[in-house]
């Protein structure tokens, strides 16, 4: 059976910066109270004639060059989005802005889990030999679907996008994953579809409506998050053969630097091994792992061979961990 290799990752550059001191402008918050609350200082917002997909196409690109892989060799898109520009997927925009002529592009939607799905997803093609090359990108412009009226969400949320590059390879660096789910819990976090009754003709009405902003109840998600992710890195490195003192790296959705603080603490991961770049983007949902990924590989924290516990958590609920080797 073909391994999984990463041989690459990229990430978007936003220039527009949103400080907590802006926000406190917009409601009534303080840089105090989000800075101790949540490690966050600011955070990058998309321009408004970018595109969720020329964001994702942007860290795809950056992705690609440091794998030293041409577009036309990839074989398959993997975008990891609850933020599309257009319902039916940005994926395929993604393949033609970065000229993947030959790859199949769709999207994969589990919130802030997404990236972690889609990068196990993506390794099940390439294990199954049916793909040797894929993309996999975790992106989303969550400011585009905030109540910025609202306080105990508006401060948290960033825009971003990051990618990795897969490739078949003798060994294999997806080390062990373990993905979970709970439905019955989704009322906790949710960007809902609102429609109304339309009536169209006698005895017919169409729902007709839009999505209405985040709306989450941040203490359910926090005991949520600091029980079950511990929980789901361990299942993941007993899969992988592995203890917490194995893990170099551990790479959290970028929620709250209180869950990841708490999550290492119950690992035993001493705080220098735990990638944050909190304060400086936020929670920028399924682009948050990535990115994070991106940002360490490129200052030279992550080299070749280290071992890096990723784990995921959010909306649906969805949670998961995959374990693996960079490189
Ligand atoms: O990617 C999805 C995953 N999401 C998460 O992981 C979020 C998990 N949850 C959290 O990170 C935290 O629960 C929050 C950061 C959202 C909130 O922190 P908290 O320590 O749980 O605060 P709280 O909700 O218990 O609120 C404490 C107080 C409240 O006032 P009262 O009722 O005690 O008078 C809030 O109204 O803080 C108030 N508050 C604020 N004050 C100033 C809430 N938001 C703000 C704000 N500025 N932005």
């Amino acid at each position: 059976m073909p391994g999984v290799a990463l041989v690459g990752s990229g990430s978007a550059r936003l220039p527009g910066t949103l400080t907590n001191d802006d926000l406190s402008r917009v409601v009534d918050t303080t840089d105090e109270w989000i800075s101790t609350r949540t490690g966050i200082r600011a955070r990058h917002l998309a321009a408004p004639e970018e595109s969720l997909a020329s964001l994702a196409a942007q860290a795809g690109r950056a992705a690609l060059e440091m794998a030293q892989i041409a577009p036309e060799a990839v074989d398959m898109i993997l975008l990891a989005t609850s933020t599309p520009d257009d319902l039916f997927g940005s994926a395929g925009q993604v393949q033609a802005e970065l000229g993947a002529s030959r790859a199949v592009a769709f999207d994969l939607t589990a919130a802030c889990s997404g990236f972690v799905f889609a990068l196990v997803t993506a390794a099940q093609y390439i294990r199954t030999g049916a793909f040797q090359t894929v993309l996999v990108i975790g992106a989303d412009v969550l400011s585009r679907w905030t109540d910025w009226s609202d306080r105990t969400t508006c401060v948290l949320f960033g825009d971003g996008a990051g990618a990795v590059v897969l490739k078949a390879s003798e060994q294999d660096n997806l080390l062990g994953f373990q993905l979970c789910s709970d439905g019955s819990m989704n009322g906790v976090l949710r960007l809902p579809y609102q429609a109304q009754s339309a009536p169209l003709t006698e005895g017919i009405a169409v729902q007709q409506g839009t999505f209405t902003p985040i709306t989450m109840n941040g203490r359910e998600v926090y005991k949520f998050a600091v029980s079950r992710v511990p929980e789901v890195i361990e299942k993941a490195l007993f899969r992988a053969n592995l203890t917490t003192a194995d893990i170099d790296w551990l790479i959290l959705h970028q929620a709250n630097q209180r869950i990841l603080d708490a999550v290492a603490q119950r690992l035993k991961v001493p705080s220098e091994r735990v990638v944050s770049n909190m304060a400086q983007h936020g929670n920028t949902s399924a682009a948050s792992v990535p990115l994070a990924l991106d940002e360490a590989v490129r200052a030279g924290y992550i080299k070749p061979g280290d071992t890096i516990a990723t784990a995921g958590f959010g909306a649906g609920l969805t949670w998961g961990s995959a374990i693996v080797k960079w490189g």
